[in-house]
Order: structure tokens, then sequence, then C-alpha cells
């Protein structure tokens, strides 16, 4: 016999939270009244969710029916550990159930910054494949700078890729310092610095189905 439900049992372990949610779209930003799901022990540690779930579904949908359009069957994406991961797997989902399919690898790099200099980067992943002559579309989740991309784009031509492009689910056009241009990409954010959907601060927030802005980032 199926045990009686305790009254009450059923109450949700997180809760409706209003918090404000801008969807920062590519035809700007508006505010949503969209409730999202914030783990009651992460609130105090956040402003507000810049990104809600659904906000980013609808985006990641549409760029991968861009990315489907453009490449079909063609497509070979290097994703950038580990920030990139959710993003790209939702990404890749999207493309298959549109009937595409993808070839992909990961890198892990990072890097250094001088004063003079754009420094250099440190890969600690690399890629074995043999890129020659295949049309590279490498998966960020973030452009702030530009430095990270502009050597990862020399690292790959390097290795042969016959072209390189940029699919990035958020770009800081505020904080660039190097020109790079991002051909596929989900929102434009202000200067702020964003964790969730695989973007952390020293891994606090990585998982968050949402993205959001943290409180004393400095
Ligand atoms: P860039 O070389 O300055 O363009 O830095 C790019 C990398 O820095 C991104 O791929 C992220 O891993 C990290 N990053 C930059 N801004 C943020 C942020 O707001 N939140 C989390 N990570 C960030
Ligand atoms: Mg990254």
């Amino acid at each position: 016999m199926a045990a009686k439900k305790k009254k009450g049992s059923l109450k949700p372990r997180t809760v409706h939270d209003f918090k404000r949610v801008i969807d920062v779209g590519p035809r700007g930003i508006k505010t949503l009244r969209e409730n999202v799901l914030i783990p009651p022990k992460y609130r105090s540690r956040l402003v507000s969710v810049l990104i809600s779930p659904e906000a980013i579904r609808r985006r990641v949908r549409e760029m991968a029916k861009q990315l489907y359009r453009a490449y079909r069957d063609d497509l070979y994406m290097v994703i950038t550990l580990k920030g990139a991961f959710v993003f790209f797997s939702d990404l890749l989902r999207e493309i298959y159930a549109l009937g595409g399919s993808a070839d992909f690898n990961f890198v892990s790099a990072k890097s250094y910054i001088g004063e003079v200099t754009s420094g250099h980067l440190k890969i600690t992943l690399d890629i074995a494949a043999d890129l020659r002559g295949r049309n590279v579309i490498i998966v960020e989740d973030i452009v702030d700078t530009g430095f990270t991309l502009i050597h990862l784009i020399h690292h790959l031509k390097k290795k042969g890729a016959r072209s390189v492009k940029i699919c990035s689910l958020i770009n800081k056009p505020d904080r660039r310092r190097l020109d790079v241009q991002v051909d596929y990409l989900g929102f434009n954010i202000p200067d702020l610095f964003v964790i969730g959907y695989g973007m952390d601060f020293d891994e606090f927030g990585r998982g968050f189905p949402f993205i959001a802005v943290m409180k004393n980032i400095d």
C-alpha cells in the first residue's frame, strides 16, 4: 500500500524568485516579468538574473538555425573549456533537432596579458585531430577583451584550418581591447561580470540554468 503523503511534502525545495530578468536579445534590452528559480542559498550572492533559461533557450535555438543554414553537415566545432560546455551541449542538440550534425573537439586555454603586448596563450588541452582544410567554428561562452580568441584563432590556423569563425553566447563589446568579430552571437551585454550556464567565478555558478550578475566581484 502506498505510503500516505504527509501534508506539505510536495512543497518545492526551490521557490520562485521575482528578481528582475533582463532579456538582452539581438533587438536590444527589454525587461521581462519572468519567474526564475533561484535556490535560496544562492540568492544573497546574486544581484539579479540577467538572462532567464527561457530567453537562453530561444536564442540558442535561433543560433542553431543560423549555423545549420550556413554549414549543413560540414560543421566542425572547437569548444573552449570549461565555460562553453553547457552552451555547446544545448547548441549541439538543437542542431541535431534540425537534422544537422557536427564534429567537435575541446580545447582548454588561458591568455596571459602583458602591459605592452597581447601576452600569450597557455594551452592545457589541445586538439590532436587534423584540422587541415576544415572550416572551424570556435564555440565560446563569452568574449571579453578578445585576447583568448585572437591567440586561439592563430593557433587553429597554424594547425591548418581553412577558416576560423566565432560563435559566442555572450559578448561584452565595451571591454574589447583587440579587434575580434563574433560571427554568431547570442547576447550583447554591458560591462558586468556574469556567472551561470557554464560561466563561473572561482567555480561558483557554473551549473545555474540562468545567467546572473554576481555581487561583490572586486
Ligand atoms: P578574454 O580573453 O578577455 O576575451 O576573456 C575571455 C574569457 O574570460 C572567457 O572565455 C571567460 O572564460 C572569461 N570571462 C570573461 N568575462 C567573464 C565573465 O563576466 N564571467 C565569467 N567569465 C568571464
Ligand atoms: Mg571561455
